[in-house]
C-alpha cells in the first residue's frame, strides 16, 4: 500500500499543470513561411524565453518537444525534438512557427500561441490569444540559440501509436501500471466503491412515506437486465429522443418517486450512475448506432472532431491522432468511456463523463458545454459507441 500511494503521490505531482493563461493579441503579417518583423516591435531575451517554455503555465513546450534540458525528467513526444532548431531556422521563421502553426500545417497538433482571435472557436477567454507578444519574442531568442545535434532516439521512452478506436478500442485501463490496475479490480482497495455504496443506500432509501427504488428494481437492482444498462445512451421511443443512464435515472426518480428534480451530474444523481452502471460491470458496452440514434451519433463525432479554444484542439487531436503518446509523462489514451463514471486519483473524486469532458476543454482552455446539455448527450452517444466491446469498468481508476 505504501509504495501505490508512493507512485499516486508522484503521478499527481506531475499532473499540477494548470492555470490558465491569456495575453492581449498583437496583429502580425506572415511573408511566405515566416514572419520578418519582431511583434509589437519588441525585443526578446533568450533567459525569459527559456523560463516561458519550461513553465508548464505558460509554453509548456516540453509537454510535446524533447530539448536540451537533461534536468527536465518529463519530456514529450507529440512533436519533433527542438534540438538545432535554431541552424534549421532563421528567426522570422521561428516567429511563425511558434504564433501560429496552422499555418503552415492546417492539421498541425501544436496550439497557436499568439493566433488572431477570430480564428479561435469558443475560447474561455474571448478575444484573448495563449502568450503575450514579448513571450513570443523571448522564445524566439532562445529557440535561435539551439544549435546542437539530434538526441540519440533511445534517450527517452517513446509511446507507440495506440490502434484507431474504430479499428480497436483500447480501455484506458490497458495504459495503467499494474499496481493501479490491481488496485481498480480490488473492490477493497477500490475507492470508487465507496461511491458505489453511496449509490447503493440512495437506491434503498426511502423519503417520508415514499417509494423507493428498489421497490420496482428489485434489492440491489437484481431485476435489471444488465445486457440494457450497457447499452446506454439510448433511445427512447416514448420521449422520443435518446437518453443516457442518468438522465434516465433522473427521470424516474421525478417521476416515479415524485422527488424534486436535481441537476444534471448532482453528486447524488452521479452516485446512482455509479451503483447502477457497476451491476453491468465486465459486461460489453453495446450502444445502438443505427436507426433514430444515427444523426446524434453524428453529431456527437462532429463535436469530436471540432477544433476548440485558445488552444486550438479537437478531442480527435489528442484521443485519435497522438494516441499512445506522451503529453508530459503522461500517456494518453482513446478516451474511452467504459469506466465511467470513475475514481480520478488527481481530484479524489468519482467523476461523470460529462464532467470528464468538461475537464477536457478546460485543459486547452475552452469554454465548456453545460452538463446535461445536448451538445453533451451527443458526445457521450459517440464517445461511448467508440468503445462498444470494451467491458464495462465502473468504477475505474484513472490519473
Ligand atoms: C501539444 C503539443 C505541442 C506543444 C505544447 C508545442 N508544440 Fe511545437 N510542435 C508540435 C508539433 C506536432 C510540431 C510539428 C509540426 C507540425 O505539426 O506540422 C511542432 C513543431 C514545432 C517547431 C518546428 C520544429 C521543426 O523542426 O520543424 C517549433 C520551433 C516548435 N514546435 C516550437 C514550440 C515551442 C517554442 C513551444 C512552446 C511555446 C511548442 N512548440 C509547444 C507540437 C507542440
Ligand atoms: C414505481 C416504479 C419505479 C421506481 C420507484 C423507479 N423506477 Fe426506474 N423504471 C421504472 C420503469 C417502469 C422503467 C422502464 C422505463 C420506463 O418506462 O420509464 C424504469 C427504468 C429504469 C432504468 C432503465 C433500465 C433499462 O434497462 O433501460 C433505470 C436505470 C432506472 N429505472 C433506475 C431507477 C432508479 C435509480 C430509481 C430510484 C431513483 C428508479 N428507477 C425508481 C419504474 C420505476
Ligand atoms: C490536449 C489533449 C486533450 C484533448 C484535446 C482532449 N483530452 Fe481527453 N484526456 C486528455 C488526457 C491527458 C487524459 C487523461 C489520460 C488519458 O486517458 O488519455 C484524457 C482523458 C479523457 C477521458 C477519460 C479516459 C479514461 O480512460 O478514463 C475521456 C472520456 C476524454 N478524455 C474525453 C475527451 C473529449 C470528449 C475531448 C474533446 C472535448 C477530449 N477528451 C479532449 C487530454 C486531452
Amino acid at each position: 500500500m505504501v509504495m501505490k500511494w508512493r507512485t499516486i503521490v508522484s503521478v499527481l505531482w506531475l499532473l499540477c499543470a494548470s492555470g490558465a493563461q491569456a495575453a492581449d493579441y498583437s496583429p502580425w503579417q506572415a511573408q511566405g513561411d515566416s514572419i520578418p518583423e519582431p511583434l509589437a516591435g519588441l525585443q526578446g531575451d533568450a533567459g525569459r524565453g527559456e523560463q516561458v517554455l519550461r513553465d508548464r503555465r505558460r509554453g509548456n513546450c516540453l509537454a510535446c518537444h524533447q530539448l536540451p534540458l537533461p534536468e527536465e525528467a518529463f519530456q514529450g513526444t507529440l512533436g519533433p525534438p527542438l534540438h538545432g532548431v535554431g541552424k534549421r531556422y532563421g528567426t522570422g521563421q521561428l516567429r511563425l512557427r511558434v504564433a501560429d502553426m496552422r499555418r503552415l500545417n492546417p492539421d498541425t497538433l501544436m496550439p497557436p500561441f499568439h493566433a488572431d482571435p477570430q480564428t479561435l472557436n469558443r475560447p474561455l477567454f474571448p478575444g484573448k490569444t495563449f502568450l503575450a507578444a514579448q513571450d513570443i519574442e523571448d522564445l524566439v531568442a532562445y529557440l535561435a540559440t539551439l544549435k546542437g545535434p539530434m538526441p540519440p532516439p533511445s534517450s527517452l521512452r517513446h509511446g507507440e501509436p495506440l490502434p484507431p478506436a474504430e479499428q480497436r478500442p483500447v480501455s484506458g485501463y490497458a495504459l495503467l501500471e499494474p499496481d493501479m490496475q490491481a488496485m481498480q479490480d480490488d473492490e477493497f482497495e477500490n475507492p470508487g466503491f465507496m461511491t458505489v455504496d453511496a449509490g447503493r443506500q440512495a437506491f434503498h432509501a426511502r423519503h417520508e412515506g415514499g417509494g423507493r427504488c428498489a421497490d420496482c428494481h428489485g434489492e440491489d437492482g437484481r431485476k435489471f437486465d444488465p445486457a440494457s444498462i450497457a447499452a446506454y445512451p439510448k433511445w427512447d421511443e416514448k420521449l422520443g429522443r435518446p437518453l443516457t443512464l442518468q438522465a434516465r435515472i433522473r427521470r424516474c426518480r421525478q417521476e416515479r418517486l415524485g422527488r424534486s428534480p436535481l441537476p444534471y451530474d448532482h453528486p447524488r444523481l452521479v452516485a446512482l450512475e455509479t451503483f447502477v452502471r457497476h451491476l453491468a460491470r465486465g459486461e460489453p458496452v453495446r450502444v445502438k448506432v443505427d436507426g433514430p440514434m444515427r444523426p446524434h451519433l453524428e453529431a456527437g463525432r462532429r463535436l469530436w472532431n471540432t477544433r476548440f479554444g485558445i488552444a486550438d484542439f479537437s478531442c480527435a487531436d489528442c484521443h485519435d491522432r497522438a494516441a499512445g503518446q506522451y503529453l508530459r509523462g503522461q500517456w494518453l489514451s482513446q478516451g474511452q468511456a467504459n469506466g465511467f463514471p470513475e475514481y480520478r486519483l488527481k481530484t479524489g473524486k468519482v467523476t461523470s463523463l460529462q464532467t470528464r469532458f468538461t475537464q477536457c476543454l478546460k485543459k486547452f482552455y475552452a469554454k465548456p458545454f453545460p452538463q446535461g446539455s445536448p451538445e453533451y448527450r451527443d458526445l457521450e452517444i459517440y464517445v461511448m459507441s467508440r468503445g462498444n466491446g470494451l467491458a464495462i469498468e465502473t468504477p475505474a481508476i484513472r490519473y
